[in-house]
């Protein structure tokens, strides 16, 4: 069974999650049905990665309880008005083939619509519903969390943004952590990027006889982030689940974050400019 993180408002999140974008087709299907049958019990989906159906499908297909996998989604930028989030988060349900959402995150703040208030209430009523249990953001800066706290009194439980040894984003976990907030991350292995061959990972790989990526997952758990890799690769999916019989020290933990080179791909960015990228 996979350790979890206990959020905000009591829910229980699995450690590590599946990421599932560009997971897709024929192909997506049987490879999120394998990782729930290795284990995976959170998957990790949004409209914008145009998966619901088969992300959906693939749950209700593997013979895991419903109640046993946490399946996420998140709401797209042009659905930010209250009345068409609410649709959109039905229509999301209705794409998996669910009647609920154990989390629903807003994608990204778009502060520039200046709408990302109005959504936040939306999902605070799907939420009384019952459409979701629990409720986040994704992509959210510390001025954005605290507008939808003092405006709704409703504080996310989490807030997924880009972390991986590039862009290691102390700053950012520690404004989640300060208001109750779990850090989840995507991208955690920098896409698959040259971080995984950086010599002090591949060392570390080395010592512990694990495979560079669980190293950077191990990374992301000691910070009290809870990543979401993706991998089409089996073996890489069973390895990523593999990650909690090991523990790396506090300074091999300092020597991963000084990769960081401020390489993500929203820095730099004034906020008002975000795009949504997916
Ligand atoms: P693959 O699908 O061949 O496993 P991220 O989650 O940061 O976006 O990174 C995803 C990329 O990392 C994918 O290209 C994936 O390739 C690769 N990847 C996932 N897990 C591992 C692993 N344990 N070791 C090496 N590469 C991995």
């Amino acid at each position: 069974t996979i350790p979890e993180v206990v959020l905000n408002d009591g829910y229980k999140l699995p450690k590590v999650g599946l990421g599932t974008y560009q997971l897709r087709g024929g192909m997506g299907y049987q490879q999120i049905i394998s990782a729930i049958k290795d284990g995976y019990r959170s998957i990790d989906s949004a409209t914008n990665y145009d998966n619901e159906g088969i992300v959906g499908k693939a749950i209700r297909d593997s013979g895991v309880p419903r109640d046993q996998i946490f399946v996420s989604s998140k709401l797209p930028g042009k659905y930010h008005h209250y009345d068409d989030a609410l649709n959109a988060i039905t229509e999301s349900l209705a794409r998996m083939g669910l009647d609920y959402f154990d989390l629903y995150l807003i994608h990204w703040p778009l502060p520039k619509r200046k709408l990302y208030v109005e959504a936040w209430q939306a999902l605070i009523t799907a939420q009384k519903l019952g459409l979701i249990k629990s409720i986040g953001v994704s992509n959210f800066e510390p001025e954005h969390l605290d507008r939808i706290i003092q405006e709704t009194g409703v504080t996310p439980s989490v807030n997924q943004i880009e972390i991986h040894p590039y862009w290691v984003n102390d700053e950012r976990v520690q404004e989640n952590a300060k208001r109750g907030i779990v850090t989840e991350a995507w991208s955690p292995l920098g896409r698959g990027s040259s971080a995984l061959s950086e010599p002090i990972v591949v060392k570390l790989a080395e010592k512990y006889q694990k495979n560079p990526g669980q190293i950077l997952l191990r990374w992301h758990l000691q910070r009290g982030i809870v990543p979401l890799p993706k991998s089409t690769n089996l073996n890489h999916q069973r390895a990523n689940l593999d990650v909690f019989d090991f523990e790396l020290t506090g300074d091999e933990v300092k020597a991963i974050n000084t990769l960081n080179r401020q390489d993500g791909r929203i820095d730099g960015q004034d906020p008002n400019e975000y795009e949504e990228f997916e």
